[in-house]
Formats: structure tokens, sequence, C-alpha cells
């Protein structure tokens, strides 16, 4: 099986190969890496081999089987429906691109992989936003049990998320006196380093910013539930890995603590940690977890310190390069399979 890495230089692509190459089901693959003119000749391992990347070329990518994508939006909305028609390749965008659009499932396995059945070659899958992925897994589980009525999550964004800019603004920004907001300044409009972003994209008119737009709607598709009542409020934060999400969530039905501890303990891909066996000191942060392919939830609590209730909040953690992005494309292609 041919597979195509399509912004293979990026932070992204480069955990798509990571991912790649640890995929038991995918171990016989024939991978191509292609990012832009200016990354044409560089050499990226894959399995104990230099892999050469390719500048972008229609024919080329169309050849393959399958394209996982991360080259940016405007690249995607205008190369994707060229590189899937005419049964050409299956093609998984990690750009916003095309995830609200109707015919395009978006898909997180442990939560809707129901909606990818049925998908011939030639289609198109989005992989979701990076703060909306861990939020909906989590999530899940509570609605499957208890069902769920309204969310609001507050997030705090590591500079990944941006891509390799991010990081170096950051990088930069924490060498540099940190009063100098040069650098910085042109990838956030802010200085990153020493401080705290309160909004991530463009801001609406309605007061919401563009990540927080995404997460509202991406979040009701996922889960569908085009009626959830979701409030979001989206902060960048000066970390380099992993996004970290204050969580509160209304239940349908009343939930006692021990029903909350066993729906987190029996989600798939997710790690719980129980109060009563998490000393503050062992709570996971995004410096203790960058890398892990899971979502991580700790510190359930209930309105009022009550032990039962509808009214729940809780951490929500999870390493955004990795199941917020690349793993979940990785296992939607292993679904797809
Ligand atoms: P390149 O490194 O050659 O610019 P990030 O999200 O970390 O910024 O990475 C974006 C990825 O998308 C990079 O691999 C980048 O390649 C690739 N990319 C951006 N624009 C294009 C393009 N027009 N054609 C092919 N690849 C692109």
């Amino acid at each position: 099986m041919k597979i195509a890495v399509l912004g293979a230089t990026g932070a992204v692509g480069r955990n798509l190969i990571r991912e790649l190459e640890h995929s038991i089901p995918l171990k016989n693959i024939e991978l191509s890496l292609f990012a832009s003119e200016k990354s044409k000749g560089k050499k990226i391992s894959f399995r104990e081999q230099a892999l050469e990347v390719q500048a972008f070329h229609l024919e080329k990518v169309r050849k393959t089987d399958f394209v996982l994508m991360s080259a940016g939006s405007s690249f995607s909305q205008k190369y994707t429906a060229q590189i899937v028609e005419d049964n050409g390749p299956t093609v998984i965008d990690n750009s916003p691109a095309w995830r609200m659009h109707e015919d395009v499932p978006l898909v997180i396995p442990e939560v809707n992989a129901h909606s990818l059945k049925g998908l011939s070659r030639g289609s198109i899958v989005a992989n979701p936003n990076c703060a909306m992925i861990q939020l909906a897994v989590s999530l899940q589980s509570l609605k499957e049990r208890f069902g769920i009525k309204f969310v609001q999550v507050t997030t705090l964004q590591s500079v990944s998320g941006t891509g390799f800019k991010g990081i170096e603004a950051l990088s930069k920004g924490l060498v540099q006196d940190h009063l100098d907001p040069t650098e910085a300044e042109k990838v956030y409009e802010h200085p990153i380093a020493f401080n705290t972003i309160p909004y991530i994209g463009e801001i609406s008119e309605s007061g919401y910013s563009e990540e927080e737009l995404k997460i509202t709607e991406e979040l009701k598709k996922v889960l569908e539930k085009p009626n959830l009542s979701v409030m979001a409020t989206t902060i960048r934060v000066p970390v380099f890995y992993c996004h970290g999400e204050s969580v509160t969530v209304e239940l349908s039905n009343t939930a006692n603590m021990k029903d909350i501890e066993s729906a987190f303990s029996n989600s798939k891909n997710l790690k719980f940690y129980p109060n009563s066996e998490t000393p503050s000191s062992m709570l996971p942060t995004p410096r203790s977890m960058k890398g892990i392919r899971e979502v991580v939830v700790a510190r359930p609590r209930f309105l009022d310190a009550k032990q039962h209730g509808t009214w729940l909040q809780f951490w929500n953690l999870a390493d955004n390069l990795k199941k917020g992005a690349a793993t979940n494309a990785v296992q939607i292609l292993e679904c797809l399979l």
C-alpha cells in the first residue's frame, strides 16, 4: 500500500511519520514524503531508511492510496479536490478546510468511527481540531453513561499548535529580553514568552475567537449533538507541547464519584487519575505528559464539593501533536483499512 505524508517537514508531519513507523497494521507500507519546494531533498528517517522529501507534485501524490495531509488550510482548499478526483487516493486532512463540510466525516475513532463506514477510494476525511479531540474523547464516556447538556471549556494551548513557527517564537522570546516583543509578535500579535494570550485566531463579531468557534461547532458534529450548548475560551500559553483544559459539564442524569471514576477508567485511550490515588505532586502536567498518545483526565469535582450531582469539573490534557493530530490521523487510517 502506498501512503504519502504531505507537509512532511512540519510539526504535525514529523509526528505523522513517527506514528506510521510504529503502526503494526501499517507495517507493509511504501511511504513517500512531500513538502514545499524549499524542502526538496531533505532526508527524514523512516524504519531505518533515509527517505527524501519531494516537492509537492499533484500527479505523484495521486498515484498513492492514502494521503495524510498537514500543509495548512489554504493548501488544502486549493488541492484536496484535485488530489481525490476521479478515483484518486483518500485524503485524511489535518487542516480546518473540510471539517464542517456536510459530506466529509470528521472523525475521532473512539467517538464516531462508524462515520467512516462505506467510504470508497477518493474520499476526504477530516482530522478534527486538536483542542476539540481531547475534549470529545473525555466527554464521550460521560455522554454514553449519563448524557450531557452543557459544556464549558477553558483551554491552555501550547505553541506547537501553531506549528514550528510557534515553537520558534517561544524559544526566541525566552532567550531574548522578554520585554522585547518583536519576534513573537510576528506570529501571535502579542509576545508569547512570559505571557498568556486570551484568544486564539481572529475574534469574530460574536466575540468568540476562531479557535473557540471551531471547538464549539466541531464538538457538536463529532458527538452528533447539534443542540448541545457549548461555551469555549481558548488561551495560548508559553508551553511548548500539550494542551491543558479545564472542563465544566452539566450531565443529563445525576452521577456519583464512583460512576464518574468508572466511566473514565473504562474509556479506550483515556488515562484516568482518580483523586484518591493521585497526590497533587503526581498530577499530569503538559511537561510530564509530552509524547503521550492517550487523552488524560484528572481532578473530577462536583458542584459544592459534593460527591454526586449533575455539575462536574475536571482537568483534561493531551499532546496536541499526538492524539490532537498525528495519532488520531493514523488511527483513522487504521480504521479505514
Ligand atoms: P515546508 O517545510 O517545505 O515549508 P507547520 O504546520 O509546522 O508550519 O508545517 C507545514 C507543512 O506544510 C510543512 O511541511 C510545509 O513544508 C508544508 N507546506 C506548506 N505549504 C506548502 C505547499 N505549498 N506545498 C507543499 N507543502 C507545503
